[in-house]
Formats: C-alpha cells, structure tokens, sequence
C-alpha cells in the first residue's frame, strides 16, 4: 500500500513536525451506509491556512470536519496528520486519538450536542483534564477561555440554561482551552444574532491572527469573504472562480 512506512506515532505540537502538509487527504472514501459521501478526496491544507468548505446542503461538508477530527475513518484512501496516518487502528490507540484530538479542535454546528456537563466551568475543563494536565494549568486555561470569549460571568451557570450565542461560545472555549492547532467550525455562525456573528467574527480574526490553521464550513459569504485564505468547493459551486480555490469532486 502507499503508506505503508508511513508513522502511526502524532508528534504533539511542541515536537518537529513531518515537514509536509499539515492535513493530507489521499483518495480518501467514506460512506455511512450504501451511498458513498467522500469519494476519492485528495486535499492538502498547510499549517496555518484558512480554508472555507463550501457547497450545497448534504455535500459532505460536515463529514470531511470528522473526518479531520479523526471521527470517522477512510474506508479507501488515507488521511495523514502531521505525517502520522489517522485510521480505525491509529485512533484506537489511546495516546494516538488524545493527542489527535488536542491538536485538532472541532466546533459543532449544535452546540448542545456539545455541552454535556453540569456547569461551564466543568465544561471548559474537560478537555484540558482529558490531556492529563495538573489542577493549576487546567485552572489557568480555564480562566484564560473564559476571559477570551468574555464568558468570565457564565463560569457556574448549567449549560442547557445559555441562549445560543452564549452556547456556541463555550462550545469555543471548550476547543480553545485544549490550544490545538486546528480548528475545525461547522456552521459557526447558524442561529446567531448580529451581535454573536460580529463577537464570532472578531475571535475568527484573532485565531488567524495567532496563526492558527482554520477549517470552516458555511455559507456565508461576508464570514468567507473575511476569513477565507483559499475556497474548497465540495462539488460544483461557481461562487469564488476569480480567487485561490480547489474543487472536490463528488
Ligand atoms: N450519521 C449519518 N448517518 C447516515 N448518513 C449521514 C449521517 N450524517 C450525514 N449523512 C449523510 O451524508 C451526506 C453528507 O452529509 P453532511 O456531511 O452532513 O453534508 P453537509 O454538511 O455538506 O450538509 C448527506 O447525504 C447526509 O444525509
Ligand atoms: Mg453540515
């Protein structure tokens, strides 16, 4: 097979990287059931990009963020991140997915199908727990989160308790209190008021700013025409031929 030397050991951020692409798609296919939904996808997004996932509703948009998540597998082709191969058997392997899912955040388009803790607080936590890191460092990022998303004052509230916008941001914060080096936004701006777009927009300027890499599914343009560095379009789509995009042949 092609990979077949390739390493199934994720270097963490702080170690030297592979070199190439940060996220490497090869031929990658995936189906739920009988219909496929990734055929053949081949994508490279280098480490600090902004790419914007565009297309119609039920293109794959959703699927390809889990499949850089490491949430679901390549039933043909690869996905390497950071050199390392992301399959049913590298993710199986405990230090392998935890690592994966420190260095590659992923915001969900449902926030409540994100938030399962009794509070914010412990919310935020969980991951930097998750990571094994001492009781002050996961104080520190917890307050550092909160303080970024300007959230300082939701700290004990129950999470089923917040208005959308407020949800989405501690969704955020859960992602940026583990630092990773990726994040992945379904949707972000779906069911936000003006207000929460704007607040949105500002951290997404903040994250490209820091350097950090970002995927983004949506369909809004100004967030598009804001953030993007480059335009994946999941089938045909006609919108950007003027700026930097690839098409992803379904
Ligand atoms: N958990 C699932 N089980 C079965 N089919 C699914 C599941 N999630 C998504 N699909 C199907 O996969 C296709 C792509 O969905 P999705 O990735 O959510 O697209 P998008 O995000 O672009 O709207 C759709 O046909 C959808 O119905
Ligand atoms: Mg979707």
């Amino acid at each position: 097979m092609v990979h077949e030397h390739a390493e199934r050991t994720l270097h963490t951020t702080q170690e030297k990287s592979s070199g190439e692409a940060l996220i490497a798609f090869d031929g990658f296919c995936f189906a739920y059931d009988e219909e496929p939904t990734l055929r053949h996808i081949t994508l490279r997004i280098d480490a600090g990009d902004s790419v914007v996932l565009m297309g119609d509703n039920g293109s794959g948009k959703s699927t390809l963020l889990k499949a850089v998540c490491g949430l679901i597998h390549p039933q043909q082709g690869s996905y390497r991140f950071d050199g390392a191969i992301v399959d049913e058997t590298s993710m199986r392997d405990t230090i392998f997915s935890k690592r994966l899912h420190a260095r590659v955040g992923f915001i969900f388009q449902d926030s409540d199908a994100q938030l399962f803790c009794a509070s914010v607080v412990d919310e935020i936590a969980f991951g930097p727990r998750q990571m094994g890191l001492s009781d002050e460092e996961v104080a520190r990022r917890v307050d550092d989160a909160l303080a970024l998303l300007g959230i300082e004052g939701l700290r004990m509230r129950a999470p089923w308790t917040l208005s959308g916008g407020e949800k989405k941001r501690v969704a955020i914060a859960c992602v940026l209190s583990m630092n990773p080096d990726v994040y992945c936004f379904d949707e972000p701006l779906s069911g936000l008021d003006a207000k929460a777009r704007d607040r949105l927009m500002g951290f997404l300027r903040q994250l490209k700013a820091a350097g950090k890499t970002l995927i983004i599914a949506t369909h809004d343009q100004s967030l598009a025409d804001e953030v993007a560095d480059w335009f994946a379009y999941m089938g045909e789509y006609h919108g950007y031929e003027n700026r930097p995009h690839v098409h992803i042949n379904l």
